[in-house]
């Protein structure tokens, strides 16, 4: 039996992820396993998406409940289940309508295709620039990249598309400076997941929100990871007291079947109407039957308290390992979105630690070259915590020696 598949990935498949060694074929909880039992500790949940593990008995029997009845449908008729979850997302958030589609890319590409039509329709043609931050990550589309604050995604791909500027995270003179009234919208992650897991301010948020107010530009608050519970709270935006304009969400919206969403306020809902955007397979019945049951089990305070209590646990180790190694000069993040930022003498070398936690049968991830990053499942157990650590210890004892 082949258990590596990784030879056979790069014959046929395009080589473009440059994959651990590992070749899940099953998982249960926060363990997944190969054909030959081998079993890994998932502290990175499919990249913050497997939100509820691994074979949920409510996520299984909400899939094979719908797939026994109809897949797929189209947009041209009305499908209960995106209804059901559109109805559940607006009336837990600040917005008041939503648009179904595949991920967290297209979910970005609607929001900003919306700004750009709102702003046209309201004040013209001028109103047309959209202001994004360095180091932000937004996706893969060429739109997306461009927008996305990480020039290595966009540099080989030009001509990009145009009136996209970059302003300093954080930084609220650097706003000042870019956002004004030729300004569509302002695109922003309250966490920068993939650039760090750097944490925005509470004042840049709100600078921001006053700006988009000032100026009537949309602001987007890209949730695709810190959305739906990653973060203690239902969306991120909740931590801040500043209510976004538009919500962007995919990754643990569908507990691992893949989707994404927008959530509007009704103010600029308008900004697309019938036949200015569309999707074929977006918010499809299988994918919002399966989103519906996640959103409503991690909706609910126990199991959002939970999250913060495992993310406290979680924390504890990490820096009990610090203290042990001195490798990482910060930890920081918010509920199950946790980064630790390797110091001046190992800088470049999160990959390298990474892999060796996959040696030893831990799943974590990297943002940036110098930050680990871990994302478990949110339903982690205490257990798995600890005996992920204990993993993590015998990586970290191995790169410390390196
Ligand atoms: C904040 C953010 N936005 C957008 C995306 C893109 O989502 P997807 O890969 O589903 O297209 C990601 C993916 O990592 C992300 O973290």
């Amino acid at each position: 039996m082949i258990t590596n598949y990784n030879k056979e990935f790069t014959d046929y498949l395009l080589d473009i992820y440059g994959q651990v060694e590992f070749t899940p074929t099953h998982g249960v909880g926060a363990r997944l396993y190969d054909d030959n039992n081998r079993m890994v500790i998932d502290f990175m949940a499919g990249i913050a998406v497997n939100a509820l593990g691994y074979s949920h008995p409510v996520l299984i029997e909400a899939l094979t409940k719908q797939a026994n009845k109809i897949w797929h449908c189209s947009n041209i008729m009305v499908n209960q289940p995106a209804v059901e979850l559109a109805k559940l997302l607006v009336t837990n958030s600040c917005c008041h309508k939503a648009f179904f589609c595949n991920s967290g890319t297209e979910a970005n590409e609607a929001a900003l295709k919306l700004a750009r039509r709102y702003g046209l329709k309201s004040a013209g043609s001028n109103k047309k620039t959209i202001v994004s931050f360095n180091n932000s990550f937004h996706g893969r589309t060429l739109f997306a990249v461009s927008v996305g604050g990480q020039h290595k995604y966009s540099e080989d791909f030009a001509p990009l598309p145009a009136g996209i500027e970059h302003g300093i995270f954080n930084d609220l003179s650097s706003a000042d400076e870019l956002i004004n009234e030729n300004t569509a919208a302002v695109i922003v992650e309250p966490i920068q997941a993939e650039g760090g897991v750097i944490p925005a301010t509470v004042e840049f948020l709100q600078h921001l929100r006053k700006l988009c107010d000032k100026y009537n530009a949309i602001l987007i608050f890209d949730e695709v990871q810190t959305g739906i519970g990653r973060t203690g709270k239902l969306f991120a935006y909740q931590h801040y007291q500043v209510e976004p304009d538009i919500i962007t969400l995919a990754k643990a919206l569908g507990g691992g079947f893949p989707i994404g969403a927008i959530l509007v306020k009704d103010k600029f809902a308008h900004g697309f109407d019938i036949g200015s955007h569309g999707t074929t397979f977006g918010g499809n019945p299988l994918a919002c039957s399966v989103g519906l049951a996640t959103v409503q089990i991690i909706n609910q305070p126990k199991f959002l308290n939970d999250v913060n209590v495992k993310a406290q646990k979680f924390t504890e180790y990490l820096q009990q390992l610090n203290d042990e190694f001195k490798l990482y000069q910060e930890i920081r993040g918010r509920g199950l979105l946790i980064g630790a930022e390797l110091n001046q003498a190992h800088q470049n070398k999160a990959k390298q630690l990474m892999v060796n936690g996959f040696k030893y049968g831990v799943a974590s991830l990297i943002a940036s070259p110098n930050v680990s990053r871990f994302t478990p499942p949110l339903v982690i157990k205490d257990e798995d915590i600890e005996l992920g650590f204990t993993r993590f210890r015998l990586a970290l004892q191995e790169f410390s020696k390196s």
